[in-house]
Formats: structure tokens, sequence, C-alpha cells
């Protein structure tokens, strides 16, 4: 016991034979740093108590196996790393040795797919050395795009750096609702849904001499849209030269689909990585990683760790919980940087977590799996992963969307255990058990454009043209039935025809970088004379970020502060409400603070506000303002959201119109006591049950206004009415 056994990979543990197999796993669970099984419990109970206690835990804590590597250091510390100045940096990239072949390799072949481990030097060093070769003559751009805003942003300002210009002149990015680009720009990082955009108004790339479609193993809906795109227009413009990497396995896929082109493989560079399982499954996977990061902190030589948490809130909540333990730990403990990633996050707190960690302290990252593979954290020795990512869900069954929390696949917890090996040799700790990882992980994860809506994508390949989608050529076609539905979708909002030919009016819903139905609610505000109010409340719903602050010691006071936006009108209205007061507060800091709004997601609301209205100006639509017409504004809303409908049922509970699924208002919501007949909702969002998010009275007769293809009168008959008990008084209630 306590031999550290190498990183295994998947195929070579399944190859094993059934005793050495066995005999691994009892390896692994004797070496294992630590454990949450039931006989663990005790241990837990008494670590908890000398945390509150405060007495000497360290020493208590010291598990087997950990004393001997007490003295071993990364073998990269921060203090050296910090030495080496970015040239140097740049040097020790394992991209840099192949510079000349690549470049070389770029002008022999028009298409190249390139692989490299995370963290080779793929994303900041190739458009340089393409640049520095002479690509970007001819007032030509080098473009590259990332699934990941983040990753847009933060590799433009490293690459900036390493050119030393200023992030926006000769290095740029654009995202949506945000262009950091000049006509300088000759490097520029773009998200993959923004060069799908830029289709529209330049469907040639024209200005582009170099398309590097970048993280292509990610999948999303974009990247495999634009690769269809790429491919047919490099037929016709022999010049452009379109780069496809990624960072694993994929690629000889991606040279099939592009005729074979070449592969040009960076070899890695990676440290073993030691894997450890829990012994038993995690009930609350957050507390676990606090646990497990104090216990590496408590015991483990320094070096930085990384969690992968799903999301804002989870990351929140651990961020907290962390520094409330580090705080009544005072002085026991080595310093501990707490460091949260997340893609909504401002981007100087983004900025931070690729600062150097001081000497003698450790830093812990808490991240989304934006940390898998689009952002490259140095000296990680250590990965904790609870094996859970948020994704998006659709049901082409039940034509629902929604935000789910899923395990991750096994190449996505490979991926995540090799961010621990980059600089040294290092450990991942999974929350789970070596079981689960076996028998219950998927091997990879299902490409975004075989899960999700396609409305928003099949409305911008019409725009571009392109008008028979099932001859569309896909990397990996998405369902017939979920194509199909997005057509009705489009259909029932007007952007096409009944011969599936785009409308006058889905031409202008493909202006606006949003999905099709909030599109639609803005250009309906046109007929209903509240413009102004439909492109805040639009701005307000694309925030993402969390709007109210609910501070874990003021919850009563927010609260308080939250009630007084509320409008009886629902949740869109008041939002309208809180962007309307901040407005009239001259869109005061102040303000935000005293009523417990989150000011940096004001501000984005704002920036969106500004380009949604400039979009408005853009299809010839008035702004005007009709705060008082609630009835109107909600009929503009309906326009666009009229899929999104529920209904009370006769057992109190809310069924969607047309799919007669279960629904309950979130608990965040001003109507989460209130349950009138109709509902609109906003989104879904799966946790225990299926949440609506942001919901709205509405009256059923305003449905067959704004979508009359759509509903039949009969389906909107209210026939709970009649058979509803007496007794059940709050659902008997009539509109
Ligand atoms: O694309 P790939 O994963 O191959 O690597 P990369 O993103 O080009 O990262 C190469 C190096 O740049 C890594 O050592 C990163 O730590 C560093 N980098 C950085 O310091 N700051 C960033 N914002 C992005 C990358
Ligand atoms: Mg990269």
């Amino acid at each position: 016991a306590g031999k550290s056994s190498e990183y295994v990979e998947v195929d070579e543990l399944e190859n094993m034979p059934q005793s050495e197999q066995k005999k691994w796993e009892k390896e692994q669970m004797a070496s294992a740093v630590y454990s949450f099984g039931a006989k663990e419990k005790a241990k837990r109970d008494e670590y908890e108590l000398l945390l509150a206690n405060q007495i000497d835990f360290i020493q208590a804590l010291k598990l087997p196996g950990s004393k001997d590597k007490e003295d071993k250091k990364p073998e990269l510390t921060e203090s050296e790393r910090k030495k080496l100045d970015i040239q140097e940096t740049k040097k020790s990239l394992p991209v840099f040795p192949f510079r000349d072949d690549l470049i070389q390799a770029v002008r022999d072949h028009q298409v190249l797919i390139i692989e490299g481990e995370t963290g080779s030097g793929k994303t900041t060093q190739i458009p340089q050395y393409l640049h520095e070769a002479g690509f970007t003559d001819d007032n030509k751009k080098i473009g590259c795009t990332q699934p990941r805003r983040v990753a847009a942003m933060s590799v433009a300002a490293r690459v900036a750096q390493e050119m030393n210009v200023k992030l926006g002149n000769e290095v740029g990015y654009a995202i949506r609702f945000e262009d950091c680009t000049s006509e300088r720009t000759i490097i520029k990082y773009m998200t993959d849904g923004t060069l799908h955009r830029e289709f529209l108004s330049e469907p040639d790339l024209q200005s582009y001499s170099v398309m590097i479609i970048d993280e292509a193993h990610e999948r999303t809906l974009h990247t495999d849209i634009l690769f269809g795109l790429v491919k047919d227009i490099a037929r016709f413009r022999p010049n452009l030269k379109l780069l496809i990497s990624s960072a694993t396995l994929d690629a000889q896929k991606f040279s099939e689909f592009f005729d074979d082109a070449p592969i040009f493989r960076i070899p890695g560079r990676r440290f073993p990585v030691d894997i450890y399982y829990t012994k038993a499954p995690e009930a609350n996977y957050v507390d676990a990683c606090v646990v497990s990061v104090l216990q590496i902190h408590a015991t483990q030589p320094l070096g930085d760790i990384l969690v992968f948490l799903t999301g804002q809130e989870e990351i929140e909540t651990c961020q907290e919980l962390l520094q409330d333990r580090v705080r009544r730990l005072g002085s026991k403990l080595k310093e501990l940087i707490i460091l949260p990633v997340y893609a909504n996050l401002p981007s100087d707190m983004q900025a931070k977590i690729f600062d150097p960690t001081p000497p003698g302290a450790r830093k812990v990252v808490l991240a989304t799996n934006i940390a898998e593979t689009s952002l490259t954290i140095d000296n990680i020795i250590y990965v904790i992963d609870p094996g859970f990512a948020k994704q998006n869900h659709f049901n082409s069954r039940t034509g629902m969307e929604s935000l789910i929390v899923v395990p991750v696949s096994k190449a996505s917890a490979n991926q995540r255990a090799g961010r621990a090996g980059r600089v040294a040799p290092g450990k991942c700790f999974r929350l789970y058990t070596l079981w689960s990882y076996k028998h219950e992980l998927e091997d990879n994860t299902v490409p975004e454009i075989q899960r999700i809506n396609l409305g928003n994508a099949v409305l911008m390949l019409k725009a571009l043209g392109i008008n028979n989608l099932m001859k569309f050529d896909f990397l990996d076609p998405p369902p017939r039935e979920t194509m199909v539905l997005a057509l009705e979708q489009l259909y029932a909002l007007g952007a096409f025809n009944h011969r599936g030919e785009l409308t006058a009016l889905g031409r202008r819903m493909a202006e606006f970088p949003v999905d099709p139905m909030m599109a639609k609610m803005l250009l309906a505000s046109d007929k209903y004379k509240c413009s102004e109010e439909a492109v805040s409340i639009a701005a307000m719903l694309s925030v993402n970020g969390a709007i109210f602050y609910r501070p874990k010691d003021k919850i009563i006071h927010a609260d308080t502060a939250r009630k007084n936006f509320n409008h009886v009108g629902g949740d869109h209205l008041t939002l309208l409400n809180v962007y309307n007061q901040w407005r009239d507060s001259d869109y005061s800091t102040q303000w935000c603070y005293e009523n417990f709004i989150q000011y940096r997601s004001m501000k984005r609301a704002r920036d969106v506000r500004e380009q949604l209205v400039g979009l408005m100006q853009r299809v010839e639509i008035e702004m005007v303002s009709n705060v008082s017409e609630v009835d109107n504004i909600k009929k503009s809303i309906i326009s666009g959201y009229f899929y999104h409908v529920a209904r009370l049922s006769k057992s109190g509970s809310y069924k969607t119109v047309k799919q007669n699924q279960s629904v309950t208002i979130h608990p965040s919501s001003a109507l989460f006591e209130d349950l009138p007949r109709w509902l609109l909702y906003h989104d879904l969002v799966y946790t225990t049950k299926e949440y609506m998010r942001v919901v709205m009275e509405i009256q059923s007769k305003w449905l067959l206004e704004a979508a009359p293809h759509y509903y039949k009168p009969k389906e909107l008959e209210d026939s709970t009415n009649k058979k509803m008990p007496k007794t059940v008084g709050r659902s008997t209630r009539t509109d």
C-alpha cells in the first residue's frame, strides 16, 4: 500500500486481466488519500470537531502515504516560473519545436487538422506563428474560434500581452454583444457563434486568410455547423487556409470529414497523474469538495488545486463554505487563495486565475468545465472532480428544452484528470466510485447538435440561403425529429412560410443574435408600441448572471429589498422594474448596493440593451415606451414565447399545454405562492423537478391572438373550472 500507481487509461484498465484489475482496484483504495464511505463518517465527524475547536488538526489529519512525499516539490515552482519571461515561456511550449514544420504544412495544404494535448500552445501560439510567417499581409486576418466566451476573451488578452500590443488593436476578440476589435486587428479570437453570424454579412469570409476552428473536440452546435460552412467555402476560396484544432482523439474523424486532410500531431507532454476514487458515492459533492480541498491543503505538498463544479451558484456556495472554514482555522493553515471562474464572471476577476501563486501559498480554482480544455491554468497539481457538468437538453418528443446537471463522460473525466499533470506529476480525486466510472459514465459526450433545440441554427442556416437542411454536410447529423420540430417552431413563429421559405419577418429575426423566440418578441413590440420595454426585458433576460444579490448573512434584508420590485404581472415585469428604477437612479452603483442588486449584471444588461437598440434601429423599429400598458408588454412577450405556456391542472400543479408535462414554478419567482391559471415561463431548469424560471400570468385568449397557427381554441378551453372540487380554494379562482 502507499505505492502510487500510474495514471491508468481507460482501455488499459479494460484490458487488464480480471485478477490484475482487482489488485489494481485494491491498491487504489489502499493508497486513496481519503474516502468518505460509511466507515469514514466517524473520522469526518471527528474532523469537523477538530475544525470547530481549532486544535492542531493538521497533525491529526496526516494520512498514510502523504508523509513521504511531504518534501517533494512540484518541478516548476512559481518563483522559478516567474523568472521565465514571456519569450522563454513561449519557447517552452510543446508546439514551439514544430513552429517551422507547422508553417510549412499550412503552406502546403489548404486544410490541416491539428491535434495536441491541452496546454501545448495551439490556441495562443499558432495564430502568432502564422502572422509572423506573413499570413496577415495583404490586409487579411487570422481568425480563431472558441466555443466559450471566457476562452475567447482570456486568450486574446494573453496573446495581446505576448505580442506587446493593446487588446483590441492588432489582437482582439468578438463575442455576442461585445466587439473588441478594430480596423487594425489581424488576429481575431471569437466565439463559434460569432463567426456563424459573420457569415451573414461576409459569406465568403473574404477578410480572412486563415480560419482556425479551435477546440473542435468540444463539438458545440455552432462549431459543428461551422465545419459544414467552412468546408464549403474552402472549395471556392483556394487561398483560404483552414485549420481544425482539437485536443483529443477525434482528429481522424475530422480528417475524414475534410476529404482526408492531413493531421499534424503535436506530441504531448504529460506527467503521470494518480487517480483516486471514493469508496462510496457522495451525497453532497459540494461539501465533499470543500473537505477534499482542506484535506489536500493540510496534508499535501504545495501545488495548486482545480475543482470542477457545474455552475456559478455551486461555485459561490463552495467558495463561501471554504472561506468560512479557512477563516475559522486562522493561522493554522498556509495561505489558501480561493478563485472562482465561470462564464459570467467579470473578465478582470477571471484574469486573476492566471496570476502566479505567491510563494508559500496555495491557489484553489473553482471552475466550471471551462477549465476542462478551454483554459489552461499553470501549476495545477491536484484536481478534484465530482464528475458532473451542466448540459442543455432538448427532448424532441416533448419539444422541451432544459438545463440539467448530468454525469460527465469518461473522455471528460480523463481530460479533467489530465489537467493535474501538466507541470509535474499530479493527483486527481474523483468524488465517485471506480465502479461508477467504469459502469455509469458514457465513453464520450454526445455532440450538442444531437441534444439541443435547433431553432436558432436552422434560422441562421436558412438566412444563409441553405434551403435543404436535410442535405447540409453535417459531421454528425442531428436527429430528424429535432430538425422537424425546429422547422415547425419557426413556422409557428412566422419566420418561415408553409413551403419552409424564410419570410420577411424571419429575415428580420435572423438579424438578432438571440434565440428566435426572443427575436420575435422584440419585433412584435413594434405592433404593441412597447419597444423600449421589450428591449429592457430582453436585455435583463440575456444577462444570465444573478440580478438579485442575496448574501447569506443578510437574507432577510435582501428578500425585503427584492419584494419592493415585485410586479403583480410577474417576473418579466419585475425585471423591467429593476431596470427602470436603476436607470432612474442614473445607473448608480450606490443604488444597486442599497437594493441588493448585482451592479455587474446590471451593467451588462445596459450594454446588451444598447446593442439591441442598435439592432432595432437597423430593422427600422421605432423606440417607444408604454410602461403602463402592461397587457401590451405581455402580448409582445407572448408573441415570441407562446411555446412556453403552462396551465394549472385539477391537481393544483402545472402542466405544459401542448405536451402535458409537469412543471413547477421556481421558488425564486414572485408567483411561487400565487398560482395563476395560465403561466408563461422563460426557461426550464431541471434539478429535482422541472422548474419554470421567470414566469408571468397571461390570459389564454392572448395565445390565440399570438399563435393562431399553433393553438386551437379547444386546447385553451378552461374545462378545469367545472371539474374542480369547491374545496380547493386557491385553484378554483378564475382569471
Ligand atoms: O490551446 P492549447 O490548449 O494547446 O494551449 P494554449 O491555450 O495556447 O496555452 C498555452 C500556454 O499559454 C499555457 O501554458 C497557458 O498557461 C498560457 N496561457 C496563459 O498564461 N494565459 C491565458 N489566458 C491563456 C494561456
Ligand atoms: Mg486551446
